[in-house]
């Protein structure tokens, strides 16, 4: 029998609210590669050998070669891209590059984009989320979003910048309609700097001025 995954480990938790919505043939996005593993889950969701296709960011050359790894070890193709162009049919398509520049990549509306913020297990500690990148990347995913998708992001404030980080991303979210937002926070509730979970889905585009005046 398989060790389960600790109840406060959001990771699973993450994985468990995409599944729900992904199916073969999804766009999913990863927002930060890091060893892989949500890139791998992400991969085997969509049937990216086959049908649908994922699309990787992370700033760390070391962490865009440790997915691959795993992908390759996983018998998941995927290529390293560094034009929008290189996207094209099913696969794991990887970049070196900053999570702030999703819109110019992002081929189709996405059903899920994956946040899985920090710094990398066993590489440079210094090098986290921060902010600043964070902040318009996550701004972009809820515009880019497919209807019925989910924005699900692993937040960690236990590193340097992480509360700084947490609180810009919650003023962001809080400033979302309910009428066109599911918005929901889940938190470890003894352990105050474990890492949480938020997970946004669209409910719908946001309603343009026109047929806002329509409906009143
Ligand atoms: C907690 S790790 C991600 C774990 C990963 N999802 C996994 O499954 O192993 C956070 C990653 O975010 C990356 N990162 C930091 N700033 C970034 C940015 N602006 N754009 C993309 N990735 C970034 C780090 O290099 C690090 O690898």
């Amino acid at each position: 029998m398989n060790t389960p995954q600790p109840l406060t480990d959001m990771t699973r938790w993450s994985h468990a609210f995409a599944a729900e919505v992904l199916k073969a043939g999804d766009l999913a996005i990863d927002l930060t590669a890091g060893r892989g593993h949500d890139s791998l889950f992400l991969a085997q969701c969509v049937d990216s050998n086959s049908h649908g296709s994922v699309l990787a960011f992370d700033i760390q050359p070391e962490a865009v070669a440790s997915t691959l790894e795993r992908l390759e070890n996983n018998h998941i193709t995927a290529t390293r891209i560094t034009r929008p162009q290189q996207i094209e049919g099913p696969g794991v398509f990887l970049l070196t590059a900053s999570h702030e520049r999703l819109a110019l990549f992002v081929p189709r509306p996405p059903k899920v984009i994956m946040a899985n913020l920090g710094y990398l297990p066993g590489g440079d500690h210094t090098i986290a989320t921060q902010a600043q990148s964070s902040l318009p990347a996550i701004k972009t995913a809820l515009e880019e979003l497919a209807t019925g998708g989910r924005l699900i992001v692993v937040v960690y404030i236990g590193h340097d910048q992480g509360q700084e980080e947490s609180q810009v991303i919650a003023a962001e979210l809080q400033r979302l309609q309910p009428r066109d937002w599911h918005v929901i926070k889940m938190v470890p509730f003894i352990c105050t700097q474990a890492p949480y979970l938020l997970v946004v889905e669209k409910r719908r585009e946001k309603m343009s001025q026109r047929d806002l005046l329509l409906r009143s």
